[in-house]
């Protein structure tokens, strides 16, 4: 696909990782049209995009992307030409208690946008491939989970999804990878790892164990700590769906990941190890959070607590990514500590963003 002017819509624009990229393609592709469809959950939130807004460079609409009537008005109104499609529940721990939004959501919301793209781009029958283009954003746990020796997930690891969370999304990408072989839908879909950064919901494990830090809180981590994430910076996710929406494949997907394999205890303590350093460095943040552990002269690892596993507890995820890196040139831009003191003093930055969203 070349590069060109596009009109494209964003959904889920207003949660973690779509807003980052709502930031990311309106500073890289700044004559390209955005819309950003979102529902606004309790995951989205408008001040993610207030510059934006402000400044008239994206179009808000407030919407369920289960509403076939609104996706299709949008679709004809900007003249739709791309799709990312990020919108979905994604928390694990809220699929165990609620699984029912997340299939609404994930599989029948996924659907939906698909059913419109379908008939909005279809001319004789036919879709032209060079004019449109679905990028479905998947996650690596629709592989399932692995053993500490067991090879990384590559493109044709076989799906076993464990929560409800990873097989709405699995469902989601059979419902993509079908609308291609079925109808021609220009589609790409990525499968990415866990990401990190600016932005990020404090209900997951950086985002809350980092503001309960920062407010004298404990930090509890799941059963023995020792389950392993791969960990990507949230720029360099956007980086990867962009090579792949410019140069990648119809019909494919991409694995998108940074080699970066952590058990969540070090995690932690590589956070907290973080934190003590960025308040001796500056001490405007033991003003700013006396509460915190690193202000009172103590180890900000003291806060750490092991708490009960959560239900079916993935062991191990780790993504190869050899294939975009190949096929596509990718390569991560930041490290796991260049990424995580980003995100900690975006976090310091930023409390009026975290304080009004804290849930525990
Ligand atoms: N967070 C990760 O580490 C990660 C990793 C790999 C893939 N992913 C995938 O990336 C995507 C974005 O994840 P995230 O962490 O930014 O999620 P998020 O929960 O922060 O944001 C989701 C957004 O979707 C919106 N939304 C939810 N239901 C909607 C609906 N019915 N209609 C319209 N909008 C709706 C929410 O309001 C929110 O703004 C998801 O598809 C997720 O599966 C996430």
């Amino acid at each position: 696909m070349v590069n060109r002017k596009r009109n494209i819509l964003i959904t889920g624009g207003a949660g973690f990782i779509g807003s980052n990229f709502v930031h990311y393609w309106s500073r890289k592709y700044p004559e390209d049209k955005i819309i950003v469809l979102d529902k606004l959950t309790y995951a989205g939130c408008l001040d993610n995009l207030a510059v934006l807004l402000q400044s008239g460079k994206v179009e808000f609409i407030e919407a369920d992307i289960n509403n076939f009537e609104i996706v299709k008005f949008i679709f004809q109104k900007f003249q739709i030409d791309t799709v990312v499609h990020f919108a979905a529940e994604s928390h694990v721990d809220r699929s165990i208690t609620g699984p029912e939004e997340f299939v609404k959501t994930n599989v029948l919301g996924t659907f939906t946008l698909l059913q419109a793209a379908k008939n909005n781009w279809s001319r004789n029958s036919s879709i032209d491939s060079n004019q449109y283009r679905f990028h479905h954003v998947s996650t690596d746990e629709v592989y399932g989970m692995l053993q500490d020796n067991d090879p990384a997930f590559t493109e044709q690891t076989p799906y076993a999804p464990s929560s409800p969370y990873s097989a709405s999304k699995a469902g989601s990408d059979h419902l993509v990878n079908s609308f291609f072989h079925t109808y021609g839908l220009p589609v790409t879909m990525s499968n990415c790892s866990n990401n990190y950064g600016p932005f990020h919901f404090p209900e997951k494990l950086i985002p809350l164990s980092l503001t309960n830090l920062l407010r004298g809180k404990e930090i509890g981590i799941y059963g023995s700590g020792k389950n392993i994430r791969d960990w990507l910076f949230v720029e360099d996710h956007c980086l990867g769906i962009d090579l792949i929406i410019q140069k990648g494949k119809i019909g494919e997907n991409y694995n998108i990941g940074g080699n970066n394999e952590w058990r969540n205890v070090d995690v932690i303590e590589l956070m907290c190890d973080t934190v003590d350093r960025l308040f001796i460095e500056n001490p405007v943040w033991k003003e700013k959070y006396p509460d915190a552990l690193a202000s009172q002269g103590i180890k900000s690892r003291q806060a750490i607590r092991f708490i009960a596993d959560r239900a079916g507890h993935d062991w191990r995820y780790a993504i190869n990514a050899g294939k975009i890196s190949k096929e596509l040139g990718y390569s991560p831009q930041e490290t796991f500590k260049t990424g995580l003191r980003k995100t900690i003093q975006w976090f310091l930055q930023n409390d009026n963003w975290w304080k009004r969203k804290i849930l525990y």
